[in-house]
């Protein structure tokens, strides 16, 4: 009830439904050839977002094949595509990569950071190799593509950067020191990112997935991954999609009040 002589105002007004903000935008997706890299370029694609994707090949991976596949599924949706062999650890082949889609797609409006790698190792096994390689390929080369599409969001006053960590960055297992490391690192670069491109209306957030069934994970014992599934509190392991959804929901108009912040997505694995 209003104060007695005081004109009632209507503090709320109806919701509007909005159209989906993703649709004729840009994204870019760090190694966007295989697992939740292709889920996620999909999941924007079917939107009716152009992608642009790089990819590096592993040893022992057909990434180069895989990008050729997820290039065609991504044109079936009717939107544009992009997809350069860039390594993310250089900050000269990401610069060309992001000019490059710029140029091809016509701008660029969110960043997903999904390339990654793993070289685990009990602590006192790993090399001084298996330290930088996943250090620089997780944390430098987010910092990379991020530093690369920071002049044009923030002359556009519009950006969206989702990163990808991992539930190892809040509670380690055995032998993923550097893993475990460059994901918490990865939420540090999140955070103070969310800070500097604020006033630019840029937000900045990550999601910290817990396991998820792609090719990554048939490197780890199968014990490893029946043990995750009955220890998560709802007693699955994530499809690629339950990530790429969250992802697309933090670039949507409907999140553009969160920045900062680390989404957790792994049916209640980190509380049980
Ligand atoms: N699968 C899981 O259980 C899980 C869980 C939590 C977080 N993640 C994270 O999700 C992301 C994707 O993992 P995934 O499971 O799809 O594995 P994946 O190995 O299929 O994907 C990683 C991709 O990164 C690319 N890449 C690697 N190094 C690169 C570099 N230097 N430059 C450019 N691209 C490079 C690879 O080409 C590959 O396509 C990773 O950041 C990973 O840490 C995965």
């Amino acid at each position: 009830m209003s104060a007695r002589g005081t004109a009632a105002v209507q503090e709320r007004p109806a919701p509007q439904p909005s159209a989906d903000s993703l649709q004729g935008h840009v994204v870019i997706v760090t190694g966007g050839a295989t697992g939740l890299g292709r889920a996620v370029a999909l999941e924007f694609a079917q939107r009716g977002c152009a992608v642009g994707f790089n990819y590096l090949e592993m040893p022992g991976r057909d990434v180069g094949a895989q990008a050729l596949l997820t290039e065609t599924s991504i044109k079936a949706c009717g939107v544009g595509c992009v997809a350069v062999r860039c390594d993310v650890r250089s900050r000269d082949e990401v610069e060309q990569f992001v000019g490059h889609v710029r140029q091809r797609l016509g701008g660029v409006h969110y960043l997903i950071n999904n390339a990654g790698v793993t070289h685990d190792g009990a602590l006192w096994r790993l090399t001084a190799e298996a330290w930088r390689e996943v250090l620089e390929t997780n944390v430098t080369g987010a910092f990379n593509c991020m530093h690369a599409v920071a002049a044009e969001m923030r002359a556009q006053r519009y950006g969206k950067i989702v990163n990808v960590a991992s539930h190892q960055a809040l509670r380690p297992a055995f032998g993923v020191a550097n893993y475990a490391t460059s994901k918490a690192a990865l939420i540090g670069l999140t955070k103070a990112a969310a800070v500097d491109l604020g006033s630019s209306g840029i937000n900045v957030n990550a999601v910290a997935p817990g396991f998820v069934k792609t090719e990554l994970l048939t490197q780890l014992p199968r014990e490893i991954l029946e043990r995750a599934e009955h220890a998560s509190v709802l007693g699955r392991v994530a499809e690629p999609e339950d990530i790429s959804r969250v992802i697309a929901f933090l670039c949507s108009e409907a999140a553009r009040h969160i920045t900062g912040q680390v989404i957790v997505v792994d049916g209640g694995l980190t509380l049980a």
